[in-house]
């Protein structure tokens, strides 16, 4: 691994050891986890933290007037302030505590489209994930609103011209991801920010695979809405955050309702909570609430620092090796600087699938499919692609793995 003096080593092999999944093996071979895109492992603090919770702290948030009710509700609202500092969230109020990224998309989607007006236009772009198009095509259809996409490069960047371009004063929304979860290219935010409140639109960024990876600041991307989940870095599933500006937020209707979201019901009315409980219908998932700052506390102790050198290097050095193999379609910006931690290729002779189930056979976890990105597929031309995504705990020895089970895989198929 290539580093300067300055910027602080990760060793993989030494965090690895922190993941008790890690240390199993897969039809007799390591496991190598290449599928972290979809989600990661978790590290033995969280499996810990939610242990702790269940076996000591459990009761429902915001009830009760006992102990642990009000230690549970501690522990859920330290996860909100934690979310807030963790992305520079102008006020804990801004964070909305959800399931995942589709979620806190689709609350946006159906919340904000009811004040707009048909007509209105909504801009996203080839390279979503299907969480940050089909909410947006839902709200189209109810609300007659009129869906453009930003085309991409033939290097799989955002078309900057065809943003300006397709901008316009009918743009009331831009919903675009911060990284693709398929070519790794990592989006401009602030730029199209930028253009995007001169006309007055808001931008919605779906931050699935930003956030995991970078140090993200809400104030300085600029974006009036942010979307992420806990489980893609090393928290547990089924939580998922929503930080918006408190006063966009405060302007918006809820979409589910329930308990928690009120503030006085009749037989014939309701009004709602403060935000965030307004959006926050019904029993959240507190245990992983809780666990989920372990997760951070864990990514601060590494650094983002160390944490996006280490990714690079790896990520060059797997472009390097799978370009090298010859035969391969690597998806994507070339440039390590302008991608994330991931690579999608395509074998010229083996379909992806049958790929992916030959490198299972040597303990290699990747991703096989369309990666919930069906539009961008048809765009680059092909049905599926394999993903190997990359975490902290991963080494050149994965790679080195990946690259041998591919050799493999074409004697397995009779193709060297
Ligand atoms: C870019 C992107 N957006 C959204 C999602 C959806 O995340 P979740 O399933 O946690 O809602 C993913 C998941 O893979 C993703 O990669």
């Amino acid at each position: 691994m290539t580093s300067t003096t300055s910027v602080p080593v990760l060793r993989p092999q030494r965090v690895a050891e922190r993941f008790p999944i890690l240390q199993r093996t897969v039809r007799g071979r390591r496991l190598v986890y290449l599928d972290n895109a979809a989600t990661t492992q978790k590290p033995r603090e969280v499996l810990e933290a939610l242990q702790r919770f269940y076996s000591h702290t459990n009761a429902n948030v915001h009830r009760g007037a006992y102990t642990l009710s009000e230690e549970a509700t501690a522990a859920f609202e330290q996860c909100r302030e934690r979310v807030a500092q963790w992305v520079h969230a102008p006020d804990p109020r801004g964070v909305v505590i959800l399931r995942n990224t589709t979620e806190a998309i689709n609350l946006v989607a159906q919340s904000w489209s009811r004040r707009l007006a048909p007509g209105d236009e909504i801009l996203t772009t080839e390279m979503e994930h299907h969480s940050n198009l089909v909410p947006w095509l839902m709200a189209a259809k109810e609300r007659g609103l009129v869906l453009r996409h930003v085309p991409i490069t033939e290097e799989g960047e955002l078309d900057l011209a065809a943003f300006r371009r397709l901008l316009s004063r009918r743009t009331r929304v831009v919903a675009v991801t911060g990284m693709s979860n398929v070519l790794g290219t990592i989006v401009p935010v602030p730029e199209l920010v930028e253009e995007a409140h001169k006309v007055g639109a808001i931008v919605v960024v779906d931050g699935a695979q930003l956030v995991p990876h970078q140090a993200v600041h809400f104030g300085q991307l600029g974006c009036d809405f942010l979307a992420f989940s806990a489980h893609k870095m090393y928290g547990p599933t089924g939580v998922g955050f929503l930080v918006g500006k408190p006063e966009l937020l405060e302007a918006m209707e809820p979409v589910l309702g329930g308990g928690e979201m009120i503030r006085e019901v009749f037989l014939d009315r309701a009004t709602w909570n403060d935000i965030p409980h307004k959006f926050e219908a019904g029993t959240p998932n507190i245990a992983d609430a809780a666990a989920f700052p372990a997760a951070l506390g864990f990514l601060e102790e590494l650094t983002f620092e160390a944490i996006q050198a280490h990714e690079q290097d790896l990520t060059a050095y797997a472009w390097e090796r799978l370009a090298g193999l010859g035969g391969l379609t690597l998806h994507g910006p070339k440039n390590p600087s302008r991608r994330g931690a991931l690579i999608s290729f395509v074998d010229e002779h083996i379909h992806p699938h049958d790929l992916a189930t030959v490198l299972d056979t040597h303990g290699v976890a990747v991703r096989a499919g369309h990666h919930c990105a069906q539009p961008l597929m048809r765009r680059l031309g092909v049905v599926a692609s394999v993903r190997a995504s990359f975490a902290v705990y991963n080494s050149r020895e994965d790679v080195d793995a990946l690259v041998f089970a591919i050799l493999a895989a074409r004697r397995f198929f009779g193709l060297a």
